[in-house]
Formats: structure tokens, sequence, C-alpha cells
């Protein structure tokens, strides 16, 4: 409405589904209310090559009427790393004009070894969808019901999100708080005492995905792991020094005194962080997870800011992007 009443239409609407999390959109009413307006619906479903192939799935974005869709089948499908899909249905959006985009950023030299491996993930999954899935989908219902019994951990579900149609259920966030661990802590224990890899370590959280290599061995294993967390009086009494809440990323208050082009022209030195308050960024700092920038060049240095990321940083976050990912210094703009 606000575009509508400076005389401008939006030219799309961009949504993530799922989530890392698993966490999906209502896509069909998102699509509709797009479509009703003569707007496509983009969406990033990197996580969600596998939706609509079971019953017991979420729709995907394509079933529920999304005009362009962007997915990571390496992800969650058997493909090599780096090949993904892009998919396009309708006639919203111009496949001429789409094709001529993606000349401009692709290779001429396209890698038949991802291709291939694409078909084969495709070939794989036409064969007997419901049937590759189902142990899968199996194996994850039955972690999830003997880690939600365990006391001290929660597992993420549709009662935290309850606006959300769906969840994947072959994503798996185990939270931490209530023993006072941060997801970086229980991981070191669970990666380093039982070797257990976790697909997404946050601040409060370690999220799971279940998949095709899957089996009941790595649930017992991961069980017995999160056993081994909360009968542990030391973890839970190093939580008590760890309670301090964790802030929200800063994204609220952000201010820019030279767009990013400027930024990344101008001389730069490295400061002291603290002495950076009130300078002018001149790298880009990223947290991962969850992989968005807290400071991108030309933003102003907030005190709001440092603390988000010394924070996240002290918890086990990895600093991407920053010429010193210890963040004792930050490379400024020089004025
Ligand atoms: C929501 C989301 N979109 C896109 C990407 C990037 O996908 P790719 O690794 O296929 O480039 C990621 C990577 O984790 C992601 O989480």
């Amino acid at each position: 409405m606000e575009l509508e009443m400076e005389g401008l239409k939006p030219a799309a609407v961009y949504v993530t589904s799922p989530t890392y999390h698993g966490i999906c959109s209502n896509l069909s009413e998102i699509s509709r209310m797009c479509h009703s307006q003569g707007i496509p619906l983009i969406v990033d479903e990197a996580h969600g090559a596998h939706l609509g192939f079971h019953s017991q799935f979420p729709c995907s974005a394509l079933q529920q009427g999304a005009d362009l869709v962007v997915q990571s089948t390496h992800k969650v499908l058997c493909s090599l790393q780096q090949s993904s899909m892009l998919h396009m249905s309708g006639n919203l959006v111009d496949r001429g004009r789409i094709c001529r985009c993606l000349q401009t950023i692709q290779s001429t030299s396209p890698s038949y070894l991802l291709l291939a491996s694409l078909d084969a993930a495709r070939s794989h999954l036409s064969e007997n969808p419901e049937g590759i899935l189902e142990k899968a989908l199996k194996i994850a219902v039955e972690a999830k019901d003997m880690i939600e019994k365990l006391p001290g951990v929660s597992v993420l579900g549709f009662q935290s999100f309850p606006k959300f149609p769906a969840i994947d259920p072959l994503r798996l966030t185990i939270g931490f708080e209530q023993l006072g661990l941060s997801g970086h802590d229980a991981y070191e224990i669970l990666y380093k005492d039982h070797e257990i890899v976790g697909e997404l370590v946050g601040t409060r959280c370690i999220t799971f995905a279940f998949n095709l290599g899957s089996s009941r061995e790595h649930v017992q294993r991961l069980v017995s792991g999160l056993k081994h967390i909360v009968s542990s009086p030391a973890f839970i009494q190093g939580d008590k020094r760890r309670k301090k809440h964790v802030d929200s990323a800063p994204f609220a208050d952000i201010r820019t005194s030279l767009i990013p082009r400027d930024a990344f022209f101008k001389s730069k030195r490295k400061m002291s962080i603290e002495n950076c308050i009130g300078e002018v960024c001149g790298e880009l700092i990223c947290p991962y997870p969850p992989g968005i920038p807290a400071m991108i060049p030309g933003e102003t240095i907030t005190e709001r800011a440092l603390n988000y990321l010394l924070d996240v940083r002290s918890k086990g976050a990895i600093i991407v992007g920053a010429s010193d990912p210890q963040l004792s210094s930050i490379v400024v703009c020089n004025s």
C-alpha cells in the first residue's frame, strides 16, 4: 500500500520457505495475493527440494502457485554440491528475460558433472518417491518422539510458530536454553564426545537434517549424546554463568554513512574494537549462523551492533568476512 501511494508497484514478492529450520510459509495464500495483483512470487526453496514428494511433507512452492522457485538440490537430495535448480511456472515471468539474465552471470562452460548429478538425483527420486523418503521420515519422527521426552531440551514444533502452516518433518531443531547452554556449547560435546555432526549450530539451538542416508544408529547416537548432556551437572552449572539473554541482530537501527560502492573504494585502516564506535565500517562482518551480515561497508558502527557481534562470537559463532575473525579489530573507512 505504501508503494501504491507513491504511484509504484512491487516488481515481485520474494519469500524464503522453508527456512533452514524447516518452517514453511503459507505460499498458497501469498501466491493468491500476488497473482490477484499481477505480481510474481519468487521462492527461495533452497531447503525444500524434497517437498511434495511424500504425502506427509508440506506441498512444494510450485504446487502452491509460485512463479519462480530456486532449490539447492544438493542440500536435501543427493546431487553434488553447488548443483541447484531454477523452476518456472505460469506466464507472469518472461522466460526469455530470465535466460538473458542467467547468461550475464553464468559461465560459458557448463559442468556436465553437476548436470549429470542433478539428473541422477531427479531420476533416483522419481523411481519411488514415497518409498525413498519413507525411511528418513520414520527415523525423524522416532528421533523427535524420543528427544521430546528428555528433560532440559526442547524440540522446535508447531506451538512455536502457530501462524505458519507446516514444518519440514526432516528437520529437527533442539534448544538448550533451559540447560543454560548455547547451541555451540552443546555441539562441542556432541561432536567431540559422540562424533555427531549437526546441520546448523546456533546460539540457542542445533538443527539436524534427516536424509536418505539417515539411520537408526545415528538417532541412537544422538539420543545418547543428549542424555549425556542433560544428566551432567557440570554442564548445567556452566549454564548458570551463561544465562545472559542473546540480543537479536541489530537490524532496526542501521545508519548508512556511505553507499557500499563508495565505502569499497575508500582508503581504510584497522582499528581496535574498543575505539571503533561511530566509525564507518569498511568490511562486511557476518556471523554464521544466521549468515546475515551484521555490518556492511558504509554503515556506521554502533554499540548495539558491536555488542551483538561480540555476544554471538563469545557463544561460538564463526565470523565470516571480517579481516580479524576474532574481532579484536575492525577495518574502518578513513574520513
Ligand atoms: C535459505 C537459503 N537460501 C540459499 C542458500 C544458498 O544455497 P546454495 O548453497 O545452493 O548456493 C542457503 C544456504 O545455506 C540458504 O540457507
